[in-house]
């Protein structure tokens, strides 16, 4: 599968939904939970904010962001991919039933201009067909002032050992593991999305030209993750 086409991934993510919670964990050690409490730690949203986690999936930043907010209300997760979403539905109805799943393109919302105090995006921009678009549409649903945090895998220019490092752990480790779970080829697209996924520098450019007032790019997980932060 080509990245930037829409349905096709957006199929994919419903086909993978149900063993996606459990690969994550194997393929991150666990540690995919401990970079995004980082985002929150760095954003702080606090109580009585209005959030949205845009590409939220089977809703693990949401509730995350619910449980750090100690509270789930004005809380949103929006993804294309309909099953990941009955997925968060069923993992968030006991605790954090407030929050609200919308079915929807991150690119094209529907949402009402200015509504967010805050936005999150993980693992989600990297699978956009326009990095840009989705930067400008952020921008558009949050107030002025709002502030956004966008994780995602750190892309690599040229040759570097943490970017050959990162080609082997994709290759020999996730689409090898994957494959035992008849999911080689959906999870071999984690590399091909990084392709033409922007650097961070070229991520904070991108950001500052869809119009947001500050960006600012940090790394983590020993340079294999990156945290793009704005200000609308
Ligand atoms: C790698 S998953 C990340 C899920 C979750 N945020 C996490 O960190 O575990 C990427 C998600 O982006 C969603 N996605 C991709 N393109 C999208 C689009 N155009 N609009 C909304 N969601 C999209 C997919 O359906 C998928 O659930």
């Amino acid at each position: 599968m080509r990245p930037g086409n829409t349905r096709a991934i957006e199929e994919m993510f419903n086909s993978i939904s149900s063993r996606y919670d459990f690969l994550n964990d194997i393929f991150s050690f666990g540690l995919h939970r401990f970079w995004k409490r980082k985002l929150l730690e760095v954003l702080n949203p606090t109580f009585g904010e209005k959030w949205i986690d845009i590409c939220c999936g089977t809703g693990d930043m949401s509730i995350l962001l619910a449980r750090y907010m100690k509270s789930a209300k004005n809380i949103t997760g929006l993804d294309s991919a309909s099953q990941a979403l009955l997925v968060a539905r069923e993992r968030s109805k006991k605790k954090y039933s407030s929050i609200e799943w919308i079915n929807g393109d991150a690119l094209q919302t529907n949402l009402a201009s200015n509504e967010f105090d805050g936005l999150l995006m993980s693992y989600g921009l990297r699978n956009l067909s326009s990095s840009y678009e989705g930067l400008r549409e952020a921008l558009r649903i949050l107030k002025p002032g709002g502030r956004a945090g966008i994780l995602d895998f750190r892309s690599f220019e040229g040759g570097s050992i943490q970017g050959l490092f990162q080609k082997i752990y994709l290759s020999l480790y996730v689409v090898p593991i994957a494959s035992l779970f008849g999911l080689g080829q959906e999870y071999s697209y984690i590399k091909k999305s990084l392709v033409n996924f922007p650097s961070g520098e070229k991520q904070i450019h991108l950001a500052l030209s869809a119009g947001f007032k500050k960006a600012e790019y940090q790394i983590l997980a020993m340079g294999q993750m990156g945290i793009l932060l704005l200000e609308a």
